[in-house]
């Protein structure tokens, strides 16, 4: 769908809350306050063009790694054809809140759109993305500015064992490893500044 259509879409799903209010009492009540867990979130028009560095393709399947109230897994949804997008995220407050907001999208929105958003299966799963089966993915987001070097170097480890072909977008820190090539790098405007965002496929 058109991005001006997406973003009418977007807006009156994610309307009246705020993420941030939701990551902070998250991570008061999990007791977790590792600089990983620092919220911040996608612009639909920017998230858009980064994406479109990744080249998706139709019938791919799209996974957010950190994908808090899921804003990046819904635009993904909405502007490219994936068959399936997945959002991943460690705070289960945020994962409700995706979840509802899928919950609205079901409702009221994708009955009336086409065909194609109608069988495209969405999924937010609650839980650390290093443990999660990744082999599916074609096309990966990761909004990690905050993510630390521990995190990073498992984090890449995970993404060599990616189907070969499959493109990483990450947004906010680099990959180095010989299983992932460069493709480019964007900056990317966010709701919190900018990150340079780079794109590498698994080899
Ligand atoms: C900067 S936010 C990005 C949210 C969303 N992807 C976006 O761009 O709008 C990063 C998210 O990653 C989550 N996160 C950090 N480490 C994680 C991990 N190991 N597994 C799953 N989620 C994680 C944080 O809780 C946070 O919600």
């Amino acid at each position: 769908m058109e991005l001006a259509h997406a973003q009418e879409i977007f807006e009156q799903l994610y309307s009246g809350f705020s993420g941030y209010d939701i990551a902070r009492s998250e991570k008061e009540r999990m007791g977790r306050q590792e600089a990983a867990t620092t919220y911040g979130e996608v612009i639909p028009a920017a998230f858009h063009d980064v994406m479109l560095a990744a080249s998706p393709k139709e019938g791919e399947v799209f996974f957010d790694l950190g994908s808090g109230t899921g804003k990046a897994t819904i635009l993904a949804a909405l502007t490219f054809p994936f068959s399936r997008v997945v959002g991943i995220e460690l705070l289960p407050g945020l994962g409700d809140a995706a979840r509802q907001v899928l919950g609205r999208y079901d409702a009221e929105i994708r009955p009336r759109l086409p065909p194609e958003h109608q069988r495209q299966r969405i999924d937010f799963i609650d839980g650390d993305f290093l443990i999660q089966d990744l082999s599916e993915a074609d096309v990966l987001f990761a909004h990690g500015t905050c993510y630390g070097p521990e995190l990073m170097g498992k984090l890449t480890h995970k993404l060599e064992e990616l189907k070969p072909g499959a493109r990483v977008v990450m947004a906010g820190q680099t990959l180095a490893s010989p299983e992932l090539v460069f493709q480019k790098m964007k900056v990317m405007k966010t709701d919190w500044g900018s990150a340079l965002a780079a794109v590498y496929q698994r080899r």
